[in-house]
């Protein structure tokens, strides 16, 4: 089948079965291309909270679809891609949890949503890299608070707010390996192009930033900001958007090294044949979901 054929077969199927499809700001241009909407990890939450389809294809990463799983338990929510996962997700189990608890008895724990259903269910709350400062302040009776699993996010956070955060040591390969020295040099070759750094890069990387943002504050930066050239530290599906809603301006990926081949995964042919089977489908055990959900709901209303 060629692309359109693909693309039309997939847009008949979602009429027919009442679906939604969500894809992350990282999904290749195609994937981008079809969904009825892209996001950072906060707004596919909130998309995956409101929606009134009855079938949700998630293209994204496996921490994902399992947010809109524990979000809607009468759906059926499909990841296109099983093996589509998330290493930093997996730097973390639920007994890790338990025992950050045991030795900080008290203590709010703030976990990343790039996270499995069960360490959320372990969890105080939930954040993302565009909510982590808003949701750590929130706890206002507590001086000190523990983030779970990345380190970078959250000595990012640790940055903006006086409590004192200890954290785990989870990082994002893609994000954790940029460096000093190719961050120098992309700056060398464009010396007029501003830095935009995600959170999840290490604090020396986020010292050569000019802006640190989420996919989506990111996006909305570039689209707002006079300057014609940006260098752009997170992963490079980013600079589809980028490019498409802004043509007029310039965008360079920081290096050659930011992709992530989870999120590359997914082709048009994996998103029609699970339209057509729906299948795979992501569940969590209802005894996890609904701790899971407490964790995920507390964050979605911190706002
Ligand atoms: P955002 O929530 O900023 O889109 O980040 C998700 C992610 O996986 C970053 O690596
Ligand atoms: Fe996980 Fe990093 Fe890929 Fe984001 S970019 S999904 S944090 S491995």
């Amino acid at each position: 089948m060629n692309q359109e054929d693909l693309i039309q077969s997939i847009l008949r199927l979602k009429q027919q079965k009442n679906a939604v499809i969500l894809a992350h700001n990282y999904q290749p241009p195609a994937i981008q291309d079809i969904a009825d909407m892209t996001g950072d990890s906060l707004e596919l939450s909130r998309k995956a909270a409101s929606t009134t389809a009855d079938v949700i294809v998630f293209c994204g990463v496996a921490f994902m679809a399992e947010t809109a799983a524990i979000l809607n338990p009468g759906k059926t929510v499909l990841l296109p891609r099983l093996d589509a996962g998330c290493p930093m997700a997996d730097m973390i189990t639920p007994d890790d949890v338990r025992a950050v608890r045991a030795k900080h008895p008290g203590i709010p724990i703030v976990t990343y949503v790039n996270s499995t259903a069960a360490v959320k269910a372990e969890s105080t709350v939930c954040c993302t890299s565009a909510n982590s400062i808003h949701v750590v302040e929130s706890f206002t009776e507590h001086d000190a608070v523990y983030m779970a699993p990345d380190q970078n996010l959250a000595k990012y956070t640790a940055r903006h707010t006086r409590k004192k955060v200890y954290h785990w040591n989870g990082y994002c390969p893609i994000h954790h390996n940029l460096t000093v020295e190719a961050v120098q040099k992309k700056k060398k070759e464009h010396p007029d192009a501003l830095f935009l750094a995600h959170p999840e890069c290490p604090p020396e990387i986020l010292d050569l930033a000019d802006m640190v943002q989420s996919t989506s504050g990111m996006l909305r930066f570039v689209a707002e900001s006079p300057h014609k050239a940006f260098i752009i530290g997170t992963e490079e599906g980013i600079l589809h958007p980028m490019r498409k809603k802004n043509p007029e301006k310039l965008f360079y990926s920081v290096s050659g090294t930011m992709v992530c081949p989870d999120m590359k995964k997914t082709s048009l042919e994996d998103v029609l044949l699970a339209m057509e089977t729906l299948q795979p489908r992501v569940s969590v055990p209802e005894g996890i979901r609904i701790r899971a959900l407490d964790a995920v709901e507390r964050m979605l209303n911190i706002g």
